[in-house]
Parts: structure tokens; sequence; C-alpha cells
């Protein structure tokens, strides 16, 4: 086994490297954040963590540690462009035999670095501004701001607090002192408020009014939003007052939901075979994993969950519910094409068919021509300009 030297030696090595790659991949963009990658050693906070097994079958993730690969390996993964997991189903995990694990959903993790820096390029952060972070993980995001503009500047809020113990050991080991909290990152901390940025790197449906009150006017707010069935993707607002307003990135990153808004664990009632208005649908199943569809899915349905079933040796289908209306559409193939069976208080295949055939008509555009509002009248999504075609959030 390598010494503690040659083990910090090797680590700011692979950083160097890292950071090389970042900036040739265009994630980097800034000196100062250039630095930052150099200087934080992201093995302090993912010292041990779990990786998505090859093995076919079902979805198995597997330990790394310096005991369980051997020690270069370790420092090797640790340094790549990947995210780490490092807690499953809100369980911490012990570390002292640790075993493969599956059918279990991540609930903490290192996201993967160039996410990261993208993100706080995009931040567009000044010496001497204030920032607060949503989700502080195992802390290395907050490293890289604590880095950037001085551990006094930075807030962040974990809402595990297993989680955020280790952040707050990983951070004082690697030097730095943020204010760091325990709690609900939708309340944010208004005794350090104003604040100049706000960062989320967890997923939410909608943008938390206390976001808006703690950030100043002309602040930045950079989240993912989310659903049940996707992620929306990364919004950039502009803090104006008691409202904020901006656009969608060009891609569609996607982070875990907040845990207070995790989907219920019921998916309502399931129809049954003779429930429902039946008639021909314009679109299939494909609506849920083609990227512009499911985006407009996830926005005209915002409570819906979809599954695939086959029901007493049915053809398989594919079951839409919504358990907050108690609606459901059901897709089944037809002679050509897909037959739709819909019922409850909305229809929600009538919403989705008509969100996805206003995308069309605007052309099919990627996600950039997308648009927030948030407002005391509520949250909207709009397409091409404020005035555009447009879908509430979820209050
Ligand atoms: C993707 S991880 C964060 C990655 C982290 N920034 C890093 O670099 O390691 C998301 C974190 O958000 C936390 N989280 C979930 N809901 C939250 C909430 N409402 N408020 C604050 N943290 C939350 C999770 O416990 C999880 O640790």
């Amino acid at each position: 086994m390598a010494s503690e030297p040659d083990i910090e030696t090797a680590a700011a090595d692979l950083r160097l490297r890292l950071a090389r790659q970042l900036e040739e991949d265009g994630r980097l963009r800034s000196p100062q954040w250039r630095a930052a990658v150099e200087a934080v050693p992201r093995h302090v906070f993912v010292p041990r963590f779990y990786r998505q097994s090859d093995a076919p079958g079902v979805t198995t993730w597997e330990p790394v540690t310096p005991e369980t690969v051997d020690q270069d390996e370790w420092l090797r993964l640790v340094y790549t462009d990947e995210t780490w997991m490092t807690q499953f189903d809100r369980h911490d995990i012990d570390w002292t035999d640790p075993k493969p694990i599956s059918n279990a959903a991540p609930t903490s993790s290192s996201t993967l670095p160039s996410l990261v820096v993208r993100m706080l390029e995009d931040l567009d952060v000044h010496d001497g501004m204030n920032v607060l972070e949503i989700g502080t993980g195992t802390g290395y995001s907050t490293a890289l701001l604590c880095h950037r503009l001085d551990s006094g500047r930075v807030t962040s809020i974990e809402t595990d607090e297993g989680v955020a113990r280790r952040a707050r050991e990983a951070l004082a080991a690697a030097g730095y002192s943020p204010y760091l909290l325990v709690g609900d990152g939708r309340v944010g901390h208004p005794d350090g408020a104003p604040y100049d940025r706000l960062i989320a790197t967890c997923g939410f449906r909608n943008i938390p009014p206390s976001w808006l009150e703690q950030v100043r006017p002309g602040g930045v707010i950079l989240t993912t939003l989310r659903g049940w069935m996707r992620s929306l993707g990364l919004v950039k607002l502009i803090a104006a007052g008691d409202s904020a307003s901006g656009w969608f990135s060009e891609d569609d990153p996607s982070f875990m939901i907040a845990r207070q808004q995790d989907a219920p664990e019921s998916l309502g009632m399931v129809p049954g075979p003779a429930d429902g208005t039946k008639r021909k649908a314009a679109y299939g199943p494909e609506t849920f994993t083609d990227s512009g569809p499911a985006f407009m899915a996830q926005l005209a349905a915002p409570d819906a969950r979809f599954f695939s079933m086959a029901v007493d040796g049915s053809p398989l289908s594919t079951f839409v519910l919504d358990s907050v209306t108690d609606s459901f559409a059901v897709l089944t193939a037809a002679d050509s094409g897909w037959e739709v069976r819909q019922g409850g208080p909305r229809r929600l295949w009538d919403v989705i068919e008509s969100a996805i055939a206003t995308w069309e008509e605007h052309g099919a555009p990627s996600t950039a021509a997308f648009g927030v509002t948030v407002s005391r009248d509520g949250q909207v999504v709009w397409l091409g300009n404020p005035s555009g075609p447009q879908w509430r959030l979820p209050s």
C-alpha cells in the first residue's frame, strides 16, 4: 500500500489531468475554476463509493474502496469524470463489510465533475459574492465554491444528517469551513440572505418561494427542475424581487429529486381492462423514451407516472397514472398504431398529445427554446417567449 505522501502526490497529478480534460471538453472555462479543480482533493470527499456493475440483469452497485479494488485503481476512479454513489434508499452504508447493492435507489452521490464545474461556470460568480448551495452531498462542490470564493461566502444545506456530518468532516479535513446546515433546502437560510447566487444540486418540481425572498434582485438561481417521470433540465433564473425568469439550458442534465418531493409510494388505482373511454392515439409509448416528447409529457402531466405491464396474458400496455387527480391513460397496440383508454378528471393522453403537437408545430426545438417564469400568479414553463404556449409547474 502506498504511503500518505505518495497518495497525495498521485492525487495532485490526477487532478491536473482531470482539469486539463474538463478544459479540453469546454466544461472548465475560467482560470479560477481550473485552480479550484486542481486544488480540491476529491478523494477526501469520496473515500469510499459505489459504482454500477457491468453485469447484465438487475442493476447492481459494487463497492469501491482501496481494499475492494487496489489503491491505485481506487484513486484513478475517484478522479474520473463519473458520478459516484454514496448512499442508497436513505440508509448509511456499513463500510466495515460493504456488499454489492441491488434494487435500491441512489439518494446521495458525488456528481460527475464535468457537470459540477459546468454549473459553477454557468453560475457566473465574482469575487466577494455570497452563495447558497442546496444539496451538500459529499461536500466536493461546496469545497470548490469555498476555494473560489472563500469559506465565509458559502452556505450549504443538506437534508440528510449522516451525509451532512460526513461532508462537514471532509470539508474540515480539506481545510474549508463554510456555513453548513442540515435541513430542507426549499426553506433556504434567511439569516444568511441576501445571496448573490443560489445553486441546487438536487432536482425540484418547482422553485421554492423562499429562494426568491433570499436571492437579491439581479441575482442568479441555478437549479434543475424535474418531475416524477424525468428531469426537465437545468434552468438559470434571474431573480427580481417576488418574481424570477430565465431559460433552460441546451441539454437536460438530471439530478436526484429533492427528498421531500419524491413521488408518493402508491401509484393510485390501476384501471381495469374495461375502464375508460377508448380512442385512437396519435403517439405511442415511445413518447416516454424520445427526449423531446418525454419533456413535453412531463410538462403536460406533472403529477403522472408511467409503467408497462401485460395484464392477464394480454399484450404489453403502457399505463399512465396520475394519483393526485386519480386519472389514467392506458396505451395498447392496435391494428395500425396505438389505442388509448382514458378516465378520471384529467384526460392525460389528450393533454400530452396536445403538448407534443404544439412542440412539433414550433419545429420540435431543444430544451433551450423553453423558459420559466415564477411570479405571485404561479410558475409556468413557456415555449419561445413568456407569452408563448405555457404549462404550469405543480404548486
Ligand atoms: C447529487 S447529491 C449532491 C452532490 C454534491 N453537490 C457533490 O458535489 O457531492 C444531492 C444531495 O441533495 C440532498 N438533498 C435532497 N433533497 C434535499 C433538500 N430538500 N434540501 C437539501 N438537500 C437535499 C441529498 O441528500 C443529496 O445528498
